[in-house]
């Protein structure tokens, strides 16, 4: 059969532009579409470009592994993440950005992340211990900040003197990322690109700095892994103390503990608590349901057919994790948290879930993150119960990364007060 014509409507040049509609609703837009053209792939003019959004988990496996080599990486071009960024081998497809994949690869190692346990043990620790003496927590917001202490303590060494001067730089930085790209500085007054620019600036200065000058495990490995020079190392572990990943790990635990407060998900826990591969189902389908990054870019490099439609070359594609994750011609029962479903037959469909996407440019940091889920999680389920102030939980938004819309208030209870008081909740 002939590869199908892909449906939609790009319009002319600006005025057909959809960006603002994106922009504003991405699940709607994305939605509406599917529906109106009763398909999971289709064409719209975003950011002033055709885009075909793939929808479908077929078409997602295409574009990351069957037909990976037919797509270079899309996000260049995209927003104001290459100027605050730097050259990321994330922008790039060339022998150089394999070549630094590699290093950076290395040092998120299994083995390395057994090392970082202690640092990252002792953090949620000190921000999770006392979380019952609060009578709720907005419970986005703590995750958040302790995943910024880790990413700082362990990848700059920042000091806890150090971590609320630098912890704002970072948010600095990441506001510039999110805003509109004009740089300008009038009488005291900076846009919030050009404070970005200062906070981009001062973050690569303490890097280097702490590169030189620090023992810290991750430095060393850092300062021995093969870089080309101080300045190569340096821009690339912006990243690492980029927002960006303290708001999607946050994100999955936040949905972790959503997904299992209360006292009917009471059997979840307990469950979890006493068996580590229910507690691995029960993570696994925390990223299927919830990924936090709502999907990814590419541009083709040749014409290449993806789940049944032509694409031709040079065009821009962009995947959409949610939904691929939430293929019901894959998943059965596809938006109902079922964490049961990975403990027997569908072990084998874990492969497609995108979250992390995949192929050879799939994250790097998938063993840190398990670790740190799972250390959480751990920690909460052997000294809490735990249940939502309002019983109903927020729509989730997903730009820029997917959290719900409003604070989320938990409240925590001590396990052994539980106990003590000899009722169950
Ligand atoms: C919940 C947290 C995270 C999520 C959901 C996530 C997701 C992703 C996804 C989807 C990609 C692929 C992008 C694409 O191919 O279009 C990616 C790439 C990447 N991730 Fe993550 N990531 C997370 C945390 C981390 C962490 C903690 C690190 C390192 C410490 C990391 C390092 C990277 C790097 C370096 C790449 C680029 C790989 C390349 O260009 O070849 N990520 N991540």
């Amino acid at each position: 059969m002939p590869p199908d014509k892909i449906p939609g409507e790009v319009g002319w040049t600006v005025t057909g532009d959809k960006t603002v509609e994106f922009a504003r609703n991405p699940i709607s837009f994305v939605e509406s579409r599917i529906e109106k053209h009763d398909s999971k792939i289709f064409i719209a003019r975003v950011l002033n470009k055709p885009t075909i959004f793939v929808t479908s988990n077929n078409g997602v496996r295409d574009i990351l592994v069957t037909h990976q080599s037919s797509f270079r990486m899309g996000y260049k071009d995209f927003g104001y993440m290459h100027a605050l960024f730097g050259d990321l081998f994330l922008f790039e497809d060339d022998e150089n950005a394999y070549r630094v994949r590699n290093l950076v690869k290395e040092l998120f190692h299994s083995t390395h992340c057994d090392n970082y346990m202690t640092v990252i043990m002792s953090i949620i620790g000190d921000t999770l211990e006392n979380v019952h003496l609060r009578s709720s927590v907005d419970i986005y917001e703590v995750f958040k900040d302790m995943i910024t202490n880790v990413c700082l303590t362990l990848f700059l060494d920042i000091s806890q003197e150090e971590y609320h001067e630098y912890k704002n730089i970072a948010k600095t930085h990441w506001h510039g990322l999110i805003s509109v790209p004009v740089s300008v500085k009038v009488k005291g007054w900076a846009s919030a690109y050009s404070k970005a620019d200062e906070a981009k600036s001062m973050l690569l200065s303490k890097i280097k700095e702490k590169l030189k000058s620090s023992n810290n495990r991750f430095l060393q490995l850092v300062s021995e892994a093969g870089f080309e020079s101080d300045d190569e190392a340096c821009s690339h572990l912006l990243l690492f103390i980029s927002s960006i990943l303290p708001k999607a790990m946050s994100s999955l635990l936040t949905s972790f503990v959503l997904e299992t407060a209360g006292h009917f998900k009471e059997h979840m826990r307990e469950g979890a608590l006493e068996d580590e591969n229910y507690l691995e189902s029960l993570l696994l389908e925390v990223q299927r349901l919830f990924p936090p990054l709502y999907g990814g870019r590419r541009y083709t490099t040749e014409e290449v057919i993806i789940d049944g439609f032509t694409i031709p070359k040079d065009h821009c594609v962009a995947y959409i994790t949610k939904y691929a994750n939430r293929d019901s011609n894959i998943f059965e029962q596809a938006d109902v948290f079922i964490p049961e479903r990975w403990s027997n037959r569908n072990c084998e469909k874990q492969h497609l879930i995108w979250t992390f996407g995949g192929g050879s440019r799939s994250c790097i940091g998938i063993h840190f993150i398990n670790r740190i889920l799972k250390s959480t999680s751990l920690y909460l389920l052997s000294r809490f119960d735990w249940s939502l102030i309002k019983d109903v939980v927020p729509e989730y938004k997903t730009l820029p990364v997917a959290r719900p819309k409003e604070p989320v208030f938990v409240a925590f209870l001590p396990k052994s007060t539980k106990e003590i008081n000899g009722c169950k909740k």
